[in-house]
Order: C-alpha cells, then structure tokens, then sequence
C-alpha cells in the first residue's frame, strides 16, 4: 500500500457513504484526490494495486450511463475486485422490492453499491438501511464522483486548486451542486450563472458559502454569466435539461440562450482558463463546438479521471486501509 492510501485521512473515509460531500474535511477530499493521482501514475507505469481483491461492488441504475458505469467496473478490476451491474428493472426492485430490504440483502453479499437513480432521498434511503458504503453515482441533486473527477483534472493542469476561481455557467442542477460543495471544501471560489428559476438549492449554496468562510473563499450566484466568468480560471457547464427533464428540453432552449459557453464568453475568462463539461455534450446548445473541441478543453482528461478518482474513493470506502 502507497503512504498516502495508509495515510489517516484516506483510512478515516473507511465504511462511509458517499452520497454527497456533506461530513467530508477539506483534508479528506486532498487525500483522496492524491491518492488518485498515485493510482493514475502506476497505471500509467503498468503496476498492479490490488486494493480490493476479493471485493463486490452492486451498481444499480436507474438512468443511463457511459462513463459512470464503465469507470466503476473498469475501476473494480483494475483494483482486483468484481462489480456487479444491475438495473432496477432486472432486479425485484422494479417490482416493487422495498429499498430497505434491497439494502440489507445487497449487505449480505457485497462490500459496497454505486447507485443512480431520480430522487436523492432514494440513496440516502438505501445508504440508511446498507451495512456497506454507499456511493451516489448521480442523483437529481448531487453527483459527487463527477466533481471529484473535476477537481483532480484541475489540480493536473494548474498545478493547485486553493484560491483558484471556477465559473459554472448554465442549469443550477446536480452537477451545479456537487461543484458548490467541492469547490468551496477544496478553497475555491465558485460562481454559478444561472437564469432566474433555474439557480441551485439555497440550502446548497448556503451550505457551500458556511464552507467558503472557513477557506476565505467566495461563493457567488447571479444571472449574469460574463460578470461570473470574467477573469475565471475555469468555465465549467452541462446540459440545460438533464435526465428526467427532456419533457422540457425544449421549452427551456431560450430561457438558456444567453448561457451558452461560446468563444465571446471564453475570452472574459483568464487567458489561461481552463474548459470543463461533464459530458454527454450538446454542442451549439450549452457549448459551441469550437470551444469543447478547442484548446482550452479538458473534457477528456475529465472523463478519464472518473477512472481515477473513483478507484481512491473506493480504496478509501471499500479498502482495508
Ligand atoms: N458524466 C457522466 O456521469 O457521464 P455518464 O452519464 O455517461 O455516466
Ligand atoms: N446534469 C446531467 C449530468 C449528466 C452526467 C444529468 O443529470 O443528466
């Protein structure tokens, strides 16, 4: 084991859930993301880290997925463990099977469950009844392992994360969220535009700004997405209607309109700045082509390090660390 997957912080994450970052330390996140900066390198160095040999990991989901899903099961075998894909509609689940009872089953044969699904209160329902960590692998609200991601693909290409300032331009929505709490726990300052009715939970942004006062960093949300993105190190967006909302994908394209991440918009931001989508993408929608396929764009790295960032989170949840 690598010093820092035996370092306190990362061994302090043992057992726990990840169903957003609520309850996590700055330190905890620092430690997570070095210690998937150590598994990146020895991939690249062709090294084994079977971390959880003998491990299962159940992941069920309700919506659908690429990246998400063929992370975590690439993560699981790379690590020496198995993951096991399910679906609500392939299990008993879709047949009416209580989340309470799929949580104390599941227990008895794995050591940890991803789950996506629609309503939050779905994984903290299952989270309350599981004996083994459960991680939120997207939610209405939250999608934490994509911000984790994020994060890491910042630190790689600036170098720090502390004091840097990341503009998320469009739907205040789960990934909006996610990028509140990280950013605010790592030192950041996050500014959100976004259009009057589409702004994140006051409960997050609140939330973040209380974390914000720790770390001396600021926490915006205004309407206006040149003021959020001028002199931004990073100019973050995703999709104006996410899944679950493509009733409304339409009726939603001009209240949007003026939120698109174009290469006017970019060139408010710091020179250097950085480009950030989650994917899937719409470009000529919330990103022009010419910008997630131009230079400043790091949506690849971003994807990638979903392998990464997940295999520390489930080092440090899952591990025997
Ligand atoms: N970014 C992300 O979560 O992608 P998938 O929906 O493909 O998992
Ligand atoms: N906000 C998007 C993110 C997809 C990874 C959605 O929930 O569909």
């Amino acid at each position: 084991m690598t010093a820092l997957a035996e370092s306190k912080r990362v061994a302090a994450l043992k057992g726990a859930h990840f169903l957003d970052f609520t309850g996590w330390r700055s330190d905890d996140l620092y430690a997570v993301l070095g210690l998937a900066a150590e598994l990146k390198r020895s991939r690249e160095r062709g090294e084994r880290t079977p971390y959880l040999q003998g491990k299962t990991l159940a992941m069920i989901f309700d919506k659908a997925s690429t990246r998400t899903r063929v992370s975590f099961e690439v993560g699981m075998f790379e690590l020496g463990g198995h993951a096991l894909f399910l679906t609500d509609g392939a299990t008993q689940l879709g047949r009416g099977e209580p989340l309470a009872d799929t949580a104390q089953v599941l227990s008895r044969y794995v050591h940890g469950i991803v789950v996506r699904t629609h309503a939050h209160s779905k994984v903290t329902e299952l989270a309350k009844h599981a004996a083994v960590p459960v991680i939120n692998g997207l939610t209405d609200d939250h999608h934490p392992c994509q911000a984790l991601a994020d994060l890491l693909t910042v630190w790689e290409h600036k170098g720090r994360l502390r004091g840097l300032t990341l503009a998320y331009v469009g739907d205040g929505n789960n990934m909006a969220h996610s990028l509140l709490q990280a950013a605010a726990l790592a030192g950041m300052n996050i500014r959100i535009a976004a259009p009057e009715g589409y702004e994140p939970q006051e409960a997050v942004v609140q939330q973040a700004r209380q974390w914000a006062r720790t770390a001396q960093t600021e926490v915006t949300v205004t309407a206006d997405a040149k003021a959020a993105v001028r002199r931004a190190d990073v100019v973050y967006t995703d999709v104006w209607a996410s899944m679950g909302q493509e009733a409304e994908a339409a009726a939603r394209l001009p209240v949007f309109d003026s939120y698109r991440v174009d290469r006017e918009l970019m060139k408010t931001a710091d020179a250097a700045a950085l480009f950030l989508h989650c994917l899937p993408a719409h470009r000529g929608e919330e990103v022009t082509a010419d910008v997630i396929d131009g230079p400043q764009s790091v949506v690849f790295d971003q994807a990638e390090n979903r392998l990464h960032a997940q295999k520390a989170l489930l080092v440090a949840v899952m591990g025997d660390v």
